[in-house]
């Protein structure tokens, strides 16, 4: 098995030169949940895929495991001890803005950016991780009020329609992030199906802030969301 440093290192350099802008720093994966179907159906790699991040380390493909193979690489490389401390660590070596992954708690939040965080993605992992775990729209206003007005807050987590935005949006979220719909405009029809889920959402959310007044993104309040 290829040592973790020279992954890292591997990591730093591609970070560098491809131009990354940003660092994303998964946060809520200290181990990978169980996922009793790969478990049940022994997932594995198909033969004609590889992971296009490792490329030239042992972690390109996933190992002959025992259960599901996405085990490997939680075993392999998931660090379960690391603190608020790494924010600073991964800043340092990547001279790069990061961004903390996982986050559903206003106390979380605030540790994040006492660490340096430059900004918080509130996510619960598309629900993949920790079945029954809170979602993620009822944790935006909270943490929005923890962490003040100028915190830069993405919130990910079933965003499926543009009144999906608009709620996120209304409660403090500065944007939001999309998982599956993108797999599947993917899988649909490549490129063209991602752009087509994009600009399926940008019509909606305009349409949603037509008709409800809005004539631009600062006029989306939160008194448009009420408790039922
Ligand atoms: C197939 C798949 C693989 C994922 N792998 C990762 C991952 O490696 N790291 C991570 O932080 N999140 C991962 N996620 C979670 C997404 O980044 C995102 O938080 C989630 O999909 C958002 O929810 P949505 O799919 O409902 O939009 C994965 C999601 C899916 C569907």
């Amino acid at each position: 098995m290829q040592k973790i440093e020279q992954l890292q290192k591997k990591c730093w350099l591609d970070a560098i030169k491809k131009n990354y802008k940003a660092i994303v720093f998964t946060a809520d994966a200290p181990r990978l949940g169980t996922r009793e179907r790969d478990e049940r159906n022994y997932f594995k790699m198909p033969d004609h895929l590889s992971l296009g991040n490792f490329k030239g380390t042992s972690f390109e493909k996933f190992d002959d495991y025992e259960g599901s193979s996405m085990n490997m690489h939680s075993d392999h490389l998931f660090d379960p001890t690391l603190t608020f401390n790494i924010i600073t660590w991964i800043k340092e070596k990547s001279k790069l803005p990061v961004l903390v992954k996982g986050i559903l708690r206003p106390d979380d939040a605030i540790k994040c950016f006492e660490n340096g965080a430059d900004g918080l993605i509130i996510s619960n992992h598309g629900g993949r991780q920790l079945d029954t775990a809170v979602p993620t729209l009822k944790q935006v206003a909270p943490i929005r009020q923890a962490v003040g007005k100028d915190k830069l807050l993405i919130v990910d987590g079933g965003i499926r329609r543009g009144t999906d935005i608009l709620k996120c949006l209304a409660l403090g979220a500065n944007a939001v992030q999309l998982g599956r719909p993108i797999l599947w405009g993917l899988g649909y029809d490549g490129q063209i199906g991602v752009e087509l889920v994009l600009n399926l959402l940008i019509t909606e959310l305009v349409e949603s802030m037509v008709l409800t007044g809005c004539k631009n993104l600062s006029e989306i309040t939160s008194d448009l969301v009420t408790k039922s």
